[in-house]
Parts: structure tokens; C-alpha cells; sequence
């Protein structure tokens, strides 16, 4: 292999080439303070909060979950986070800097510290480029972070052989998609991947895998995860701290193992109760 993942700098042992000013590597890689994002209701039109009061904080190296129904806005949080989505108002910090306060070229410098793998692999990928033009297309916009590792050594690190470069997104699995999207956030060395439920629509037999190697390549980068997810069981299998959201705001947030074990608000009490096999863990 000419390159690895563990060649990148991990998080928070100083800056690396390509690092914005005004971050010393020290602080919270994203701190989100009290964020209220609104959304218009599609029938009465009125305004609504999506985001009601959140706060939270990710370290460098941390794995943050977001727990919630669906409605309960963890995709609008998770857009925020990114700035590629509604801001709102609050406190929005990345990598220490005020994201709001970033003028448009500060903020496209800041862009590729964070990256984002959804739900749905093939709605992110383009069908008309195969993975090695689409490779060489996100190379081409960042080329001095990108150039650390080359295309083959990328997709074994996602545990991809080399002939799959040449396929197009409908040729590829949904599992082996995800991983082209996971090596397409991997070539920028993020500080920050933001996934978004990103084993949810992919079949049961792939998720575990796929999970495991965002986890694993997430540790190896030295990037921090805000992680969301409806399911809590696979949250606590990856996440240190973890917020439960309802309702645009956050109910309950802690050290998983704490929030899952001795759950305090009833929200709570009722997702753990509606995971698989909670009956069985109530009655030992
Ligand atoms: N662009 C938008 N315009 C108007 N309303 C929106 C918009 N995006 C989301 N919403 C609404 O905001 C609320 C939160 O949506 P969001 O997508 O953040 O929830 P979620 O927790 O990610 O749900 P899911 O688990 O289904 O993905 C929902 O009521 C949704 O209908
Ligand atoms: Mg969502």
C-alpha cells in the first residue's frame, strides 16, 4: 500500500497543512451553544422551531450520537453543524471558529474539515461518473489535502477492490456504495464526519460491516463523528456521549452507557423499551 490513513495527522496533535487559521487543534472540534433553527410548516406556512434550544459539544477523537424519532430534527441539527444547511440562531462553532461570521472564501477553506455520509449511497454519488471520476473530480478541488493517498490504497481502506474504480454508482451495491461514499469523505482527512442514519438504508446483512468500518476509519483518521441515528443500540455499540432528541429539542444527553442503563427521561425509558431484545434486559 503506498499510503495510509494512519500517515494523516490525528486530530488535536497539532495543525495540520491546509488547517484554517484560528484554530489551535485544542478546543471542541464542533460547539454547538442554545441553536434554534426554524422551519416553515408546508400547510399553515407557519414557522416552527426544528431545533429548539440544542446543545453539545464534540472533541477531537469523540464520537457524538444523536438519537430520535424521525421529525425530531436530527438532520436539520446535522445540517447545521456541516454550514451547509439552515444556521439559525445560537452559538455554531467549528473547529473554534464562528461559522455565521465566516465570509464565503473562509468559508470554503473550512469546508473540507467537515464531511458528511447520508443515508441513501447512491442519491450521493453521481451516476454518470464512475468511482475513479468521481475521485478525480474531489481531488481537482482540493488537491494539496488530497494527495496523500492514491485511488487504490483508498479503496482498500475501505475494504473495496481496485476494479471497483471503474464502476459506475448503479453497478455497485448499497454496501459497497456506502463505502465509496466513506472513502469520498476519508481522501480530505476531515476533522469532523458528520453521518446521517448512514447504515439505515442499506441491507441488514451489510450494516454491522459497514458501521464497523466508519468506526474503525473514523479512529484511524483521528476525526471526530457526529453520529445520527433513530436506532440507540447502535449508538451505544459506537458512541461515547450521546443526545436524545424529541421534538427539536434535547431530552436527555450523557456518557452512553449511563443514558442507556439509567435513563432518566421517559422518552428515553420508551426508545429502549422499543429496541429489540429491551424486554429480555428489563427482565434479568
Ligand atoms: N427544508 C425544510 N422545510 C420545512 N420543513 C422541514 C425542512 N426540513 C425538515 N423539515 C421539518 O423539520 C422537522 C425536522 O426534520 P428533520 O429532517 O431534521 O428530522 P429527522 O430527525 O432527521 O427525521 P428522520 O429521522 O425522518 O430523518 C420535520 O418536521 C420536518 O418535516
Ligand atoms: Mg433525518
Amino acid at each position: 500500500m503506498a499510503n495510509t490513513l494512519e500517515q494523516g495527522t490525528a486530530a488535536g496533535s497539532g495543525r495540520r497543512p491546509g488547517t484554517p487559521p484560528g484554530d489551535g487543534g485544542t478546543g471542541p472540534v464542533l460547539e454547538i451553544t442554545d441553536l434554534v433553527i426554524e422551519h416553515r410548516r408546508e400547510r399553515s406556512r407557519e414557522m416552527f422551531r426544528a431545533v429548539d434550544g440544542v446543545s453539545l459539544a464534540i472533541g477531537a477523537g469523540e464520537t457524538v450520537g444523536v438519537v430520535g424519532e424521525s421529525g425530531s430534527g436530527k438532520t436539520t441539527l446535522a445540517m447545521a453543524a456541516t454550514g451547509l444547511g439552515a444556521t439559525g440562531s445560537g452559538g455554531l462553532r467549528l473547529l473554534g471558529r464562528d461559522l455565521r461570521a465566516l465570509r464565503s472564501r473562509e468559508l470554503r477553506a473550512l469546508r473540507p474539515e467537515v464531511q458528511v455520509v447520508f443515508q441513501d449511497p447512491h442519491g450521493s454519488l453521481d451516476p454518470r461518473q464512475s468511482v475513479r471520476s468521481g475521485l478525480r473530480e474531489l481531488r481537482g478541488l482540493q488537491p494539496e489535502r488530497t494527495s496523500w493517498i492514491d485511488d487504490e490504497a483508498l479503496l482498500e481502506q475501505v475494504r473495496l477492490a481496485p476494479e471497483l474504480l471503474d464502476r459506475y454508482p448503479h453497478q455497485l451495491s448499497g454496501g459497497q456504495a456506502q463505502r465509496v461514499c466513506i472513502a469520498r469523505a476519508l481522501v480530505m482527512r476531515p476533522r469532523l464526519i458528520v453521518a446521517d442514519e448512514p447504515t439505515s438504508g442499506l441491507d441488514v446483512s451489510v450494516q454491522a460491516d459497514v458501521l464497523e468500518l466508519l468506526r474503525a476509519s473514523q479512529r484511524t483518521a483521528g476525526a471526530s463523528m457526529l453520529f445520527i441515528s433513530h436506532d440507540l443500540a447502535v449508538v451505544r455499540s459506537i458512541c461515547q456521549q450521546v443526545h436524545v432528541m424529541f421534538r427539536g429539542k434535547v431530552v436527555e444527553s450523557g456518557p452512553v452507557d449511563q443514558v442507556f442503563t439509567d435513563p432518566q427521561d421517559p422518552y428515553t425509558r420508551r426508545l429502549i423499551e422499543a429496541m429489540p431484545g429491551a424486554r429480555w434486559r428489563a427482565r434479568r
